[in-house]
């Protein structure tokens, strides 16, 4: 006989074969005894590997052992397998066996099985009143809720089988669910909230997103790719100034100041950033927010073209820009002040035709603000935009001795004789009769805006209404402008 040694170890109970097969198990076991040494075989074995099913019954009865011994190698000859007579081998649930129809009981306990049981293929054992697949490695059954096997059979047939979901551990795991792991869950997300709302809100849903004026660290940090070098633009001692994208899509510029200021001054540049902030209008560089952190506080603004007034006037590149396009920006110019000056007469401005941007529908933006205490004189800002026309209209070469110095400017527009200043006319505009009769007015209007005294400078809606004059009737003749300027060069200006 055969050693029974290895841990697989097919054990059937008890038995009713198909007719050919029965004759020689009964028979079998009838007649076959224990060979001499098997007694002490099977004490061997077992002392070598207590696991052994058949080690566990006290005293051993090894004349049923025998008999198990007998009904398992005919259940593996029929199973045709060629190693079964020591074991099943590791692997899938040996489903030949299960081609005895008549088997009342089987235990197919403590095997290596792996895979699916064959739920179907047991169908047919309708006298199948016992079965034990515990201590497997079956899969998990897919269908276990619903299935007729397993109602069949409860789940002492299937003790870590791998077929069913160990209920005990299952409720283990509920219960570690239920008091940590949702707790952690709800804690993590109340964190990952809190982080979302005050350090990227931009990330929020945008139905839940307030028009945002502070911006953090962090969103300025994904912006720019973490102020990586690819952005930066522009840099000093105290300013970095940053390109960005802004989640939504927005392109942005960044100003980091990373000078100290006393607490006092960061209030008034967070004040000042809340009504600069406040501002709207088509010819104003948008501020959308600021941010303060520990280390340095920042403005930023939309992103826009870098291109000045002043670069666009002397241009070499391009054709000098036409008087309608002149028109057209000392017109945004206006409208802007005017509005400022309604709404916010606390905001002062510069006007230099380097910090007046110019987009490309020639729309100037006025980009440098600052609040102050008291409200902005218009003398003062009037007598600015004088100093700007002028620059727009007149020949550039001949101010280069003022550059830098618009009181130095002043003072010479205000001695010069107008006749004169006709002459200063930038000549490339190739002026129209009618162009050049406005440009001349405007250079009037332009002395009246720098005279000295506020008295006598016109008030902003009265420049308002004289530029809006020139811009329609450019608008009126824009072709005119040019066909006429080439015959007539009597009114083109002459530089000497
Ligand atoms: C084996 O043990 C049985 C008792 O279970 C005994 O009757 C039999 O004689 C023993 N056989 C040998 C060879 O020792
Ligand atoms: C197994 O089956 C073959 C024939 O299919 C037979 O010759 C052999 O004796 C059988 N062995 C056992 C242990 O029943
Ligand atoms: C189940 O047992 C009955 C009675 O012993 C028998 O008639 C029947 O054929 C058996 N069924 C199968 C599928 O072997
Ligand atoms: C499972 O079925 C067996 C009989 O097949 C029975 O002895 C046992 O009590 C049942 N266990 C449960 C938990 O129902
Ligand atoms: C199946 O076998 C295992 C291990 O031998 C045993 O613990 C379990 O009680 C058995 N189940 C049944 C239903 O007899």
């Amino acid at each position: 006989m055969a050693t029974i040694s290895a841990t697989c170890y097919l054990f059937i109970l008890s038995w009713l074969c198909p007719t050919t097969l029965c004759g020689t198990v009964l028979e079998d076991l009838k007649n076959l005894h224990p060979p001499p040494k098997f007694n002490s075989t099977i004490i061997t074995n077992c002392l070598n590997n207590p696991s052994l099913r058949y080690c566990n019954s006290s005293p051993m009865n090894f004349d049923e052992i025998f008999k198990f011994t007998i009904v398992a190698s005919h259940l593996c000859n029929e199973s045709k397998n060629p190693n079964c007579i020591e074991s099943f081998p590791k692997g899938n649930f040996p489903i030949d066996v299960l081609h005895c129809t008549q088997i009342h009981d089987l235990d197919l306990s403590i095997n290596e099985f792996s895979g699916d049981i064959p739920i179907q293929s047991f169908s047919p054992l309708t006298n199948l009143t016992f079965l034990n697949l515990s201590y497997n490695c079956f899969s998990e059954s897919e269908e276990q809720s619903d299935s007729q096997f397993f109602k069949r059979f409860n789940a002492s047939s299937f003790l870590h089988s791998g077929a069913l979901l160990d209920h005990r551990k299952f409720f283990t795991l509920k219960v570690v669910i239920l008091f940590v792991g949702f707790p952690m869950l709800v804690i993590l997300m109340v964190i990952f909230l809190a982080w979302l709302c005050f350090q990227r809100p931009d990330l929020l849903p945008r139905k839940l997103q307030r028009r945002r004026t502070t911006f953090t660290p962090a969103i300025l940090n994904a912006a720019t790719s973490g102020f990586s070098s690819r952005n930066l633009v522009g840099k000093s001692d105290v300013v970095h100034i940053y390109k960005g994208f802004l989640r939504d899509g927005t392109q942005v510029k960044i100003e980091m100041y990373w000078d100290e200021i006393s607490r006092e001054k960061y209030k008034k540049f967070v004040e000042e950033c809340k009504v600069l902030s406040e501002l709207d209008h088509k010819n104003i560089v948008r501020v959308l927010g600021w941010c303060k952190s520990r280390k340095f506080r920042a403005v930023i603004t939309e992103w826009r073209r870098e291109e000045n007034v002043e670069m666009w006037l002397l241009s070499e590149s391009a054709p000098p820009p036409p008087w309608s396009h002149r028109v057209k920006v000392l017109m945004g110019v206006v409208e802007c002040m005017r509005y400022l000056q309604k709404e916010w007469p606390q905001v002062d401005y510069d006007l230099n035709t380097n910090s007046v941007l110019l987009t490309q529908d020639l729309e100037p933006l006025i980009s440098r603000f600052r609040v102050v205490d008291h409200n902005t004189s218009s003398t003062r800002n009037i007598c600015k935009f004088g100093v700007f026309m002028l620059e727009v209209i007149l020949n550039r070469k001949g101010e280069e001795k003022f550059e830098g110095d618009a009181d130095g400017f002043i003072k010479h527009m205000r001695r010069v004789d107008p006749e004169e200043l006709h002459q200063m006319i930038d000549e490339r505009m190739e002026l129209s009769e009618t162009s050049f009769h406005q440009a001349k007015q405007a250079i009037s209007l332009g002395l009246m805006c720098i005279e000295k005294s506020g008295s006598e400078q016109p008030s902003l809606a009265f420049i308002c209404n004289s530029i809006a004059r020139a811009y329609k009737a450019t608008l009126v003749l824009p072709s005119a402008n040019h066909t006429r300027s080439h015959a007539d060069n009597r009114f083109r200006g002459h530089k000497t």
